[in-house]
């Protein structure tokens, strides 16, 4: 089988976190920082390897390369002509398979996550990988999960047109170019625009006619789902079947384990940074500033398209970077158990199920929304729909013995109830618990 790097969000890569330093840090702490980053390059270098070997060990099966496809990079030539351009100035890209048979008219779109940018310097790094330029991304993926044109992996939506977004702007395609710099930065902020020009060009080949749709994406790709969820509706004909489906892509905003507003302060940085503030929704805006319209719980309920959320109670993205980011936990006691669930503490697991509860109420007044579904299920996990694993094999998490894959195909066709809440960790044995350690 072939090792995919694009298979699983790298953990370092798709936070794509950098955190701004306020104040002078001591000799200590810069040692600590030192530490933190040598080990969160180790991760990066060494998490494919070892996922890749983990899960061929235990699903050959499942995720045979003979059952998934490759699929090439497709540049969005129309880019040139809008100035769409990724945050170094290169054109965007997207990959698509085309439909057959009963699914010609039908779209299932699914947007790349990768965290965000906040800061010059962070979004100059981004320039020079594959999340910020199309020189560096992949000249094909394997649609797995979700993408995945076999009907025993993917029963609802194997036979749609797929396209698979690549994610190269760094603001969930909500930048808009009045914020780039004049003095000499070489940065752009076209993910509005590239949002804009993709949609053009999948209308101009064929969506224009969609009977059937569905806008999905995961992790910061999942918010760019929610972002443009009511227009992607719009887009597409009035008695077309439309549907926006998040994976991972419900940020909470909570307080870190240290009492400080870590998530909020990251996404006003990136707000202002990138001029987000001209994509949000604007009855949100009408009541609360822009960076606080960035976080879905202030405007899901605005969205008049039917919306489901596959989210984990335990979403390790989430635990390392909004619940306990490296700088709410200087000594590292958290290190082990934000690596591997099965190595928190009972004190840990009691803040983890904290969490766990500020979601559920969150979601409370959503999950009353009749057209609205959710599974929350309770495993340490992240993007579970584009993973072969996680959406529909013998190993998948399920809720109510139905997988992510059921689930979702049951409330898009309304074959079924479509609330689907997970009893606490650790209770749920077919969890798919994922381990970010090194062995
Ligand atoms: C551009 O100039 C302004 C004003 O001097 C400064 O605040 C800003 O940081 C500069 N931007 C960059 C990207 O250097
Ligand atoms: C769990 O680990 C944390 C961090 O190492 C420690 O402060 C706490 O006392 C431990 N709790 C229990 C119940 O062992």
């Amino acid at each position: 089988m072939p090792t995919n790097q694009n298979r699983f969000p790298r953990s370092a890569a798709d936070g794509g976190f950098s955190w701004r330093c306020r104040r002078k840090l001591s000799k200590r702490e810069w040692t600590i920082i030192g530490a933190a980053a040598a080990f969160s390059v180790l991760v990066l270098i060494i998490s494919p390897i070892l996922v890749s070997r983990t899960y061929t060990s235990t699903n050959t099966n499942t995720n045979s390369g003979a059952a998934s496809e490759w699929v090439p990079l497709t540049i969005l030539s129309k880019g040139q002509e809008n100035s769409a351009f990724c945050l170094d100035g290169s054109l965007p890209g997207y990959h698509i398979r085309r439909g057959l048979g009963s699914g010609s008219d039908s779209w299932l779109l699914h947007v790349e996550g990768g965290g965000w940018c906040n800061t010059i310097s962070s979004c100059s790094a981004r320039k020079r990988t594959k999340l910020g330029s199309s020189t560096y991304m992949e000249p094909e993926v394997q649609f797995l999960g979700i993408l995945n044109h076999d009907p025993l992996q993917n029963p609802d939506f194997f036979n749609w047109n797929k396209v698979k977004i690549r994610y190269c702007d760094g603001s969930s395609f909500s930048s808009h170019p009045e914020n780039e710099f004049k003095n000499g930065t070489k940065l752009f902020f076209r993910g509005q625009l590239i949002w804009d020009t993709l949609m053009d060009e999948l209308l101009s080949i064929g969506m224009s006619k969609a009977r059937q749709a569905l806008l999905t994406g995961c992790s910061a790709g999942g918010l760019a789902t929610l972002i443009h969820c009511d227009d992607f509706r719009n887009l597409l004909p009035k008695d077309a079947n439309v549907k926006c489906l998040a994976d991972a892509g419900f940020f909470l905003n909570e307080k870190d384990i240290a009492g400080k507003h870590t998530i909020e302060s990251f996404y006003h940085e990136v707000v202002n940074l990138q001029g987000v503030a001209k994509s949000l929704n604007h009855e949100c805006l009408a009541r609360s500033e822009p960076s606080k319209c960035f976080f879905p719980q202030e405007f899901i309920g605005n969205i008049k398209t039917p919306v489901f959320l596959v989210q984990p109670a335990y979403d390790f993205w989430q635990i390392a970077n909004i619940l306990v980011p490296d700088s709410s936990d200087p000594t590292g006691s958290w290190l082990r158990c934000k690596l591997n669930i099965l190595h928190c503490n009972s004190s840990q697991l009691e803040v983890l199920h904290g969490y766990r509860n500020s979601l559920l109420k969150t979601l409370s007044g959503f999950h009353k929304n009749p057209e609205g579904g959710v599974f929350v299920n309770s495993c340490f996990v992240h993007c579970q729909t584009w993973v072969a694993e996680t959406w529909h094999s013998p190993s998948s998490p399920r809720i109510n013995s139905k997988t992510v894959a059921e689930s979702v195909g049951d409330w898009y066709f309304k074959r079924e109830a479509a609330i689907h809440i997970d009893c606490p960790f650790p209770c749920n044995p077919t969890c798919y618990h994922r381990d970010l350690t090194f062995g």
